[in-house]
């Protein structure tokens, strides 16, 4: 019989995800009339916007035809695509990136994980609590951490409490750690970090010559001016950063899977006997070795997202998933919830009622209100006692779903 990967067998219950789904199931089952309206995961609802659909439709003739057909392309993805990325999402921030450091991919969490290839054994990590499980789960299956203790934390990663104290921005560590996971706008919580408190993480990661791994999957819903949209606009981030970015939250394009890493030339690790090496050569030969690219198609859809009518298109997608996370956060508040974020995210961060814990409020909204929300604590400790909602839904879903979250607290 052949090993398996041992790793797995100390991952917790489920992915946070299909065990809620699962609750769902078993709820709708048993209450086969009740209309359930989710604002659980964060899956957009809305189309495609005109732009992408009409650069995808030109994309799939242009395979029907000898002349123009493509087979595989480059794995880092096609010049124009990363050259429009580089352009628009980079120097029009006064990021020094080249489209050579951007690599497309079929998805952040795909991306999260696979990082996890060029990057040795030995590091100590650190998470922040609340975390996006993937992280954690992806660092569990690599072999990176001890059993899961008691309270459900994995022994050997160090954990960043993010709390209303410090407004759900972790603060810098005292202790030395190798790899830092960051992500704003913030899922969960929905808030963000600072230039400040970003630039004290860079100056901290060039310290202890850390890596930070910076998750900007909701960079496009960021509405205050201040706040930072990639890593890379604080000075010096080059030489210690890799971001990730999504098409998934912005464009809506969580079906069609689309998506890019920036792996700046300047990023350096050491081998086990000390010598330095670019994290740029590794990663490049991960993922021409693993990955044979997103598809051309697609490719042509995510360059629409910078054309002049994709940008205001994408503008209004984003808008009107704020303008629910802006109803979520006024109807509660409102009420007398505390809610946190949902100004530069499309998700709110609620603070359960009474002493109800995440899973008890959870059950609640299910049962009482047929809405499904996400409970805090299955992103970590610090997120008991909260429950996330998603703005990603239809103008009408929230606006009932606010109706019957209202009537039973
Ligand atoms: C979420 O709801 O947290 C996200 O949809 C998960 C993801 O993007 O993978």
């Amino acid at each position: 019989m052949a090993y398996i990967n041992q790793n797995y067998l100390k991952l917790k219950a489920g992915y946070l995800f299909p065990e809620i789904g699962r609750r769902v199931k078993a709820f709708q089952e048993a209450n086969p009339t009740a209309k359930i309206i989710r604002m659980g995961i964060g899956d957009v609802t809305e189309p495609l916007p005109p732009a992408v659909i009409e650069a995808m439709h030109k994309a799939v003739d242009e395979m029907a035809k000898r002349e123009t057909f493509r087979g595989y392309g480059p794995e880092q993805g096609y010049d124009f695509l990363r050259e429009a990325i580089a352009k628009n999402d980079y120097v029009s921030r006064g990021c020094n990136i080249s489209a050579e450091e951007i690599f497309v991919s079929d998805g952040s969490k795909c991306d999260c994980g696979n990082i996890l290839d060029v990057l040795g054994d030995g590091n100590t990590i650190a998470v922040t609590d609340p975390v996006y499980p993937v992280y954690v789960d992806t660092n569990v299956m690599a072999g990176h951490t001890g059993a899961a203790e008691e309270g459900g934390e994995y022994s050997g990663l160090v954990y960043l409490r993010s709390t209303a104290a410090n407004n759900f921005s972790a603060d810098i560590p005292s202790q030395h750690v190798d790899l830092i996971y960051l992500c704003s706008p913030n899922n969960p919580t929905g808030t963000v970090i600072s230039r400040q408190r970003l630039t004290e993480w860079v100056d901290y990661a060039k310290k202890n010559n850390a890596i930070i791994l910076f998750d900007a999957a909701y960079e496009s819903y960021i509405s205050q001016s201040d706040v930072p949209h990639s890593i890379y606009e604080i000075p010096g981030a080059k030489d210690v950063a890799i971001e990730f970015r999504s098409f998934s939250k912005t464009a809506g394009f969580t079906g069609v899977r689309a998506a890019y890493t920036v792996v700046p030339k300047t990023l350096m690790g050491k081998t086990a006997q000390g010598e330095t090496v670019d994290v740029y050569r590794l990663w490049m030969r991960r993922h021409t070795t693993k990955f044979n690219g997103v598809n051309y198609i697609v490719q042509r859809g995510c360059e629409a997202v910078y054309s002049d009518a994709g940008k205001k298109q994408v503008r209004a997608l984003v808008d009107f998933y704020m303008a629910n996370a802006k109803i979520i956060r006024e109807k509660l508040a409102a009420k007398g919830m505390q809610v946190f974020g949902g100004v530069n995210a499309p998700y709110v961060w609620i603070k359960t009622p009474g002493n109800a814990t995440s899973w008890e409020f959870f059950d609640t909204l299910l049962n009482k209100a047929n809405v499904v929300c996400t409970p805090g604590s299955g992103f970590g400790k610090s997120g008991e006692g909260y429950i996330r909602l998603s703005a990603f839904n239809s103008r009408e879903n929230v606006e009932e779903a606010m109706k019957r979250i209202l009537a039973v607290l």
